[in-house]
């Protein structure tokens, strides 16, 4: 209904920048709105952690974890040139999935049980889906999948080649051409506003970040390229999933491998499947802000996708005029190595941070290990990034408690203040204590208009979803390193206030608190 709607808006709908700063001001957390916030968890009516169709027959995948052995640190900081042409299996597939999304863990709570996942989550909630694009594969056919963490298993929707409908969908990108499948990653509304009601839509860009940084990591590991697209005709891809885009979503794409051959240019047959799943809650509430910002920032024609990517703005940060730190990252042979797939079974969210110090080394590999840049379609240079990285450091050997921006391109930060923030980090970051007792708190803020001008509203996506991907890197950065990491919630403009004037005008996109953890030694 809201997607069809979408034929009788203007043309330069995503050009309208009014949408997105609505959405983005009208979802701001303040000390205000939380405590107005009449909210509550109706917990009868929770929705179902993941997706069950009821018709379609699971097809198992394979269980074993292959171990690359590529250490967590390499596998995040590079990506696999274009110049192989090997054609994944079937394993290959199962272990990409498996880390990025399968179940790695399991409590039980009070209300239930729950499967924590191989990436953080916005509360353990899981909108993300996944699914598959591909042509024939070692060990599988071609076809359109779902995957199901659950059984651990693919369900095929639809039967053939359908990769072309993404060539289509993507004005032809290169990345997607190529590639011997696509990840496909859907959002679902309910799954997550359950909770957090119309901020949901920013928890998409973090929560399908974070997936996103596994799996880029996993797909370095196993020596296949890939790139991450934003841009894309929406209705054609949800289409293509048969997913119902009042309740899900596509958001993102990875292009994944490389065949030098050119996808089978198939006529690709749309028509309709009619795939029933299980409903997620006996009710589901909408928030139309989520609709219209979504609405505001489809792509609607290959013509429209062609002009949206590439030529990112330049962003960069103006010369440091206050004091300066360098820092001193791990040199290649003094690099831990903990491989990519233990890194990341043996993360999980710090519950308590000790207030204890971690070395400048881990510090400064962490910050630039992270950071060295997303394969994607709206970055064109390796390395550059729309969102800028502020830090409260509490307690790191070496450095001056204090404030700090990081110049990536120097290696340095810079020191904006110095002083004991620990409580007002505290209350930064939603009055929890996670962030007061961390060793550092890392900030991704951006200048949203500047990339709004050239993006348009689809900008939004992709500086929520890169700053969700550099989150999920420190994640993995910090845990490769037995340190720990949570991401966490923040109040909007205290924290811009607080980077000020330095930040001023920017808006924050994300926050990771970083240190060792209290409870357990990793
Ligand atoms: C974007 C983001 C924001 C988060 N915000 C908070 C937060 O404000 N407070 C908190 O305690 N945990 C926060 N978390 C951690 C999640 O609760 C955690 O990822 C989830 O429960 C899954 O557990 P795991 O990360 O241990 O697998 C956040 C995680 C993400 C990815």
């Amino acid at each position: 209904m809201l997607e069809a709607g979408l034929a009788l808006l203007p043309v330069n709908v995503n050009s309208n920048l009014e949408a997105a700063w609505k959405y983005h001001n009208t979802t701001k957390h303040s000390v205000a709105s939380v405590l107005n916030n009449r909210h509550f968890l109706d917990w009868d009516n929770r929705p179902l952690p993941f997706k069950a169709y009821t018709a379609l027959e699971p097809l198992a995948l394979p269980r074993e974890v292959r171990q690359t052995g590529v250490a967590a640190l390499s596998a995040i900081a590079e990506s696999i040139r274009t110049d192989s042409s090997a054609i994944p299996d079937v394993e290959a597939l199962a272990q990409l999935l498996y880390l990025t999304a399968g179940f790695t863990r399991h409590r039980k709570y009070p209300g239930g049980d729950i499967h924590f996942r191989a990436a953080a989550c916005t509360g353990a909630l899981y909108e993300v889906e996944l699914y598959v694009v591909c042509g024939d594969l070692v060990d599988l056919e071609a076809g359109v999948y779902h995957f199901s963490p659950a059984e651990f298993a693919l369900r095929r929707l639809r039967a053939g080649d359908y990769r072309s409908v993404l060539s289509e969908a993507t004005a032809g990108e290169t990345s997607i051409i190529h590639a011997p499948l696509t990840i496909i990653c859907t959002c679902i509304y309910w799954r997550n506003a359950w909770k957090y009601q119309a901020r949901t839509y920013r928890h998409f860009g973090w929560d399908n970040g974070t997936l996103l940084a596994n799996l880029l990591a996993v797909a370095t590991a196993l020596g296949m390229p890939a790139k991450l697209i934003c841009g894309f005709v929406d209705a054609d891809v949800n289409r293509l999933l048969e997913v119902d885009p009042d309740r899900e979503v596509a958001f993102s794409l990875v292009a994944l491998g490389h065949f030098a051959a050119l996808a089978q240019q198939l006529p690709s047959d749309l028509s309709a499947i009619h795939l029933e799943s299980v409903p997620l809650s006996r009710n589901e509430t909408v928030y139309p802000a989520m609709h219209e910002i979504h609405a505001a920032s489809s792509l609607r024609s290959p013509e429209e996708v062609e002009t949206w990517r590439g030529n990112a703005p330049v962003n960069e940060l103006p010369p440091p005029t206050k004091p300066i730190v360098p820092l001193h990252p791990y040199s290649d042979a003094e690099m831990p190595r903990d491989p990519i797939e233990q890194v990341i079974l043996r993360r999980g969210s710090a519950r308590k941070f000790a207030q204890v110090p971690i070395g400048l080394p881990q510090f400064s590999t962490m910050l630039d290990r992270a950071t060295r840049g997303v394969p994607a379609d709206f970055r064109d240079k390796q390395g550059t990034q729309l969102n800028d990285v502020y830090l409260i450091v509490h307690a790191v050997e070496g450095l001056d408690p204090g404030a700090y921006v990081y110049h990536r391109d120097r290696d340095v930060l810079e020191c904006l203040k110095t002083g004991n923030f620990r409580a007002q980090a505290g209350h930064l970051g939603l009055d929890q204590q996670l962030p007061a007792d961390a060793a550092a708190d890392i900030f991704f803020l951006a200048d949203l208009q500047m990339i709004l001008e050239r993006f348009g509203n689809r900008g939004y996506r992709a500086v929520q979803l890169e700053a969700g991907i550099l989150s999920g890197k420190l994640y993995l950065g910090a845990y490769a390193q037995h340190v720990s990491a949570t991401g966490l919630t923040f109040y909007d403009d205290d924290v811009i206030r607080f980077f000020s004037p330095h930040a001023h005008g920017k808006s924050v996109s994300m926050l990771v608190a970083i240190g060792m953890n209290a409870k357990s030694p990793l």
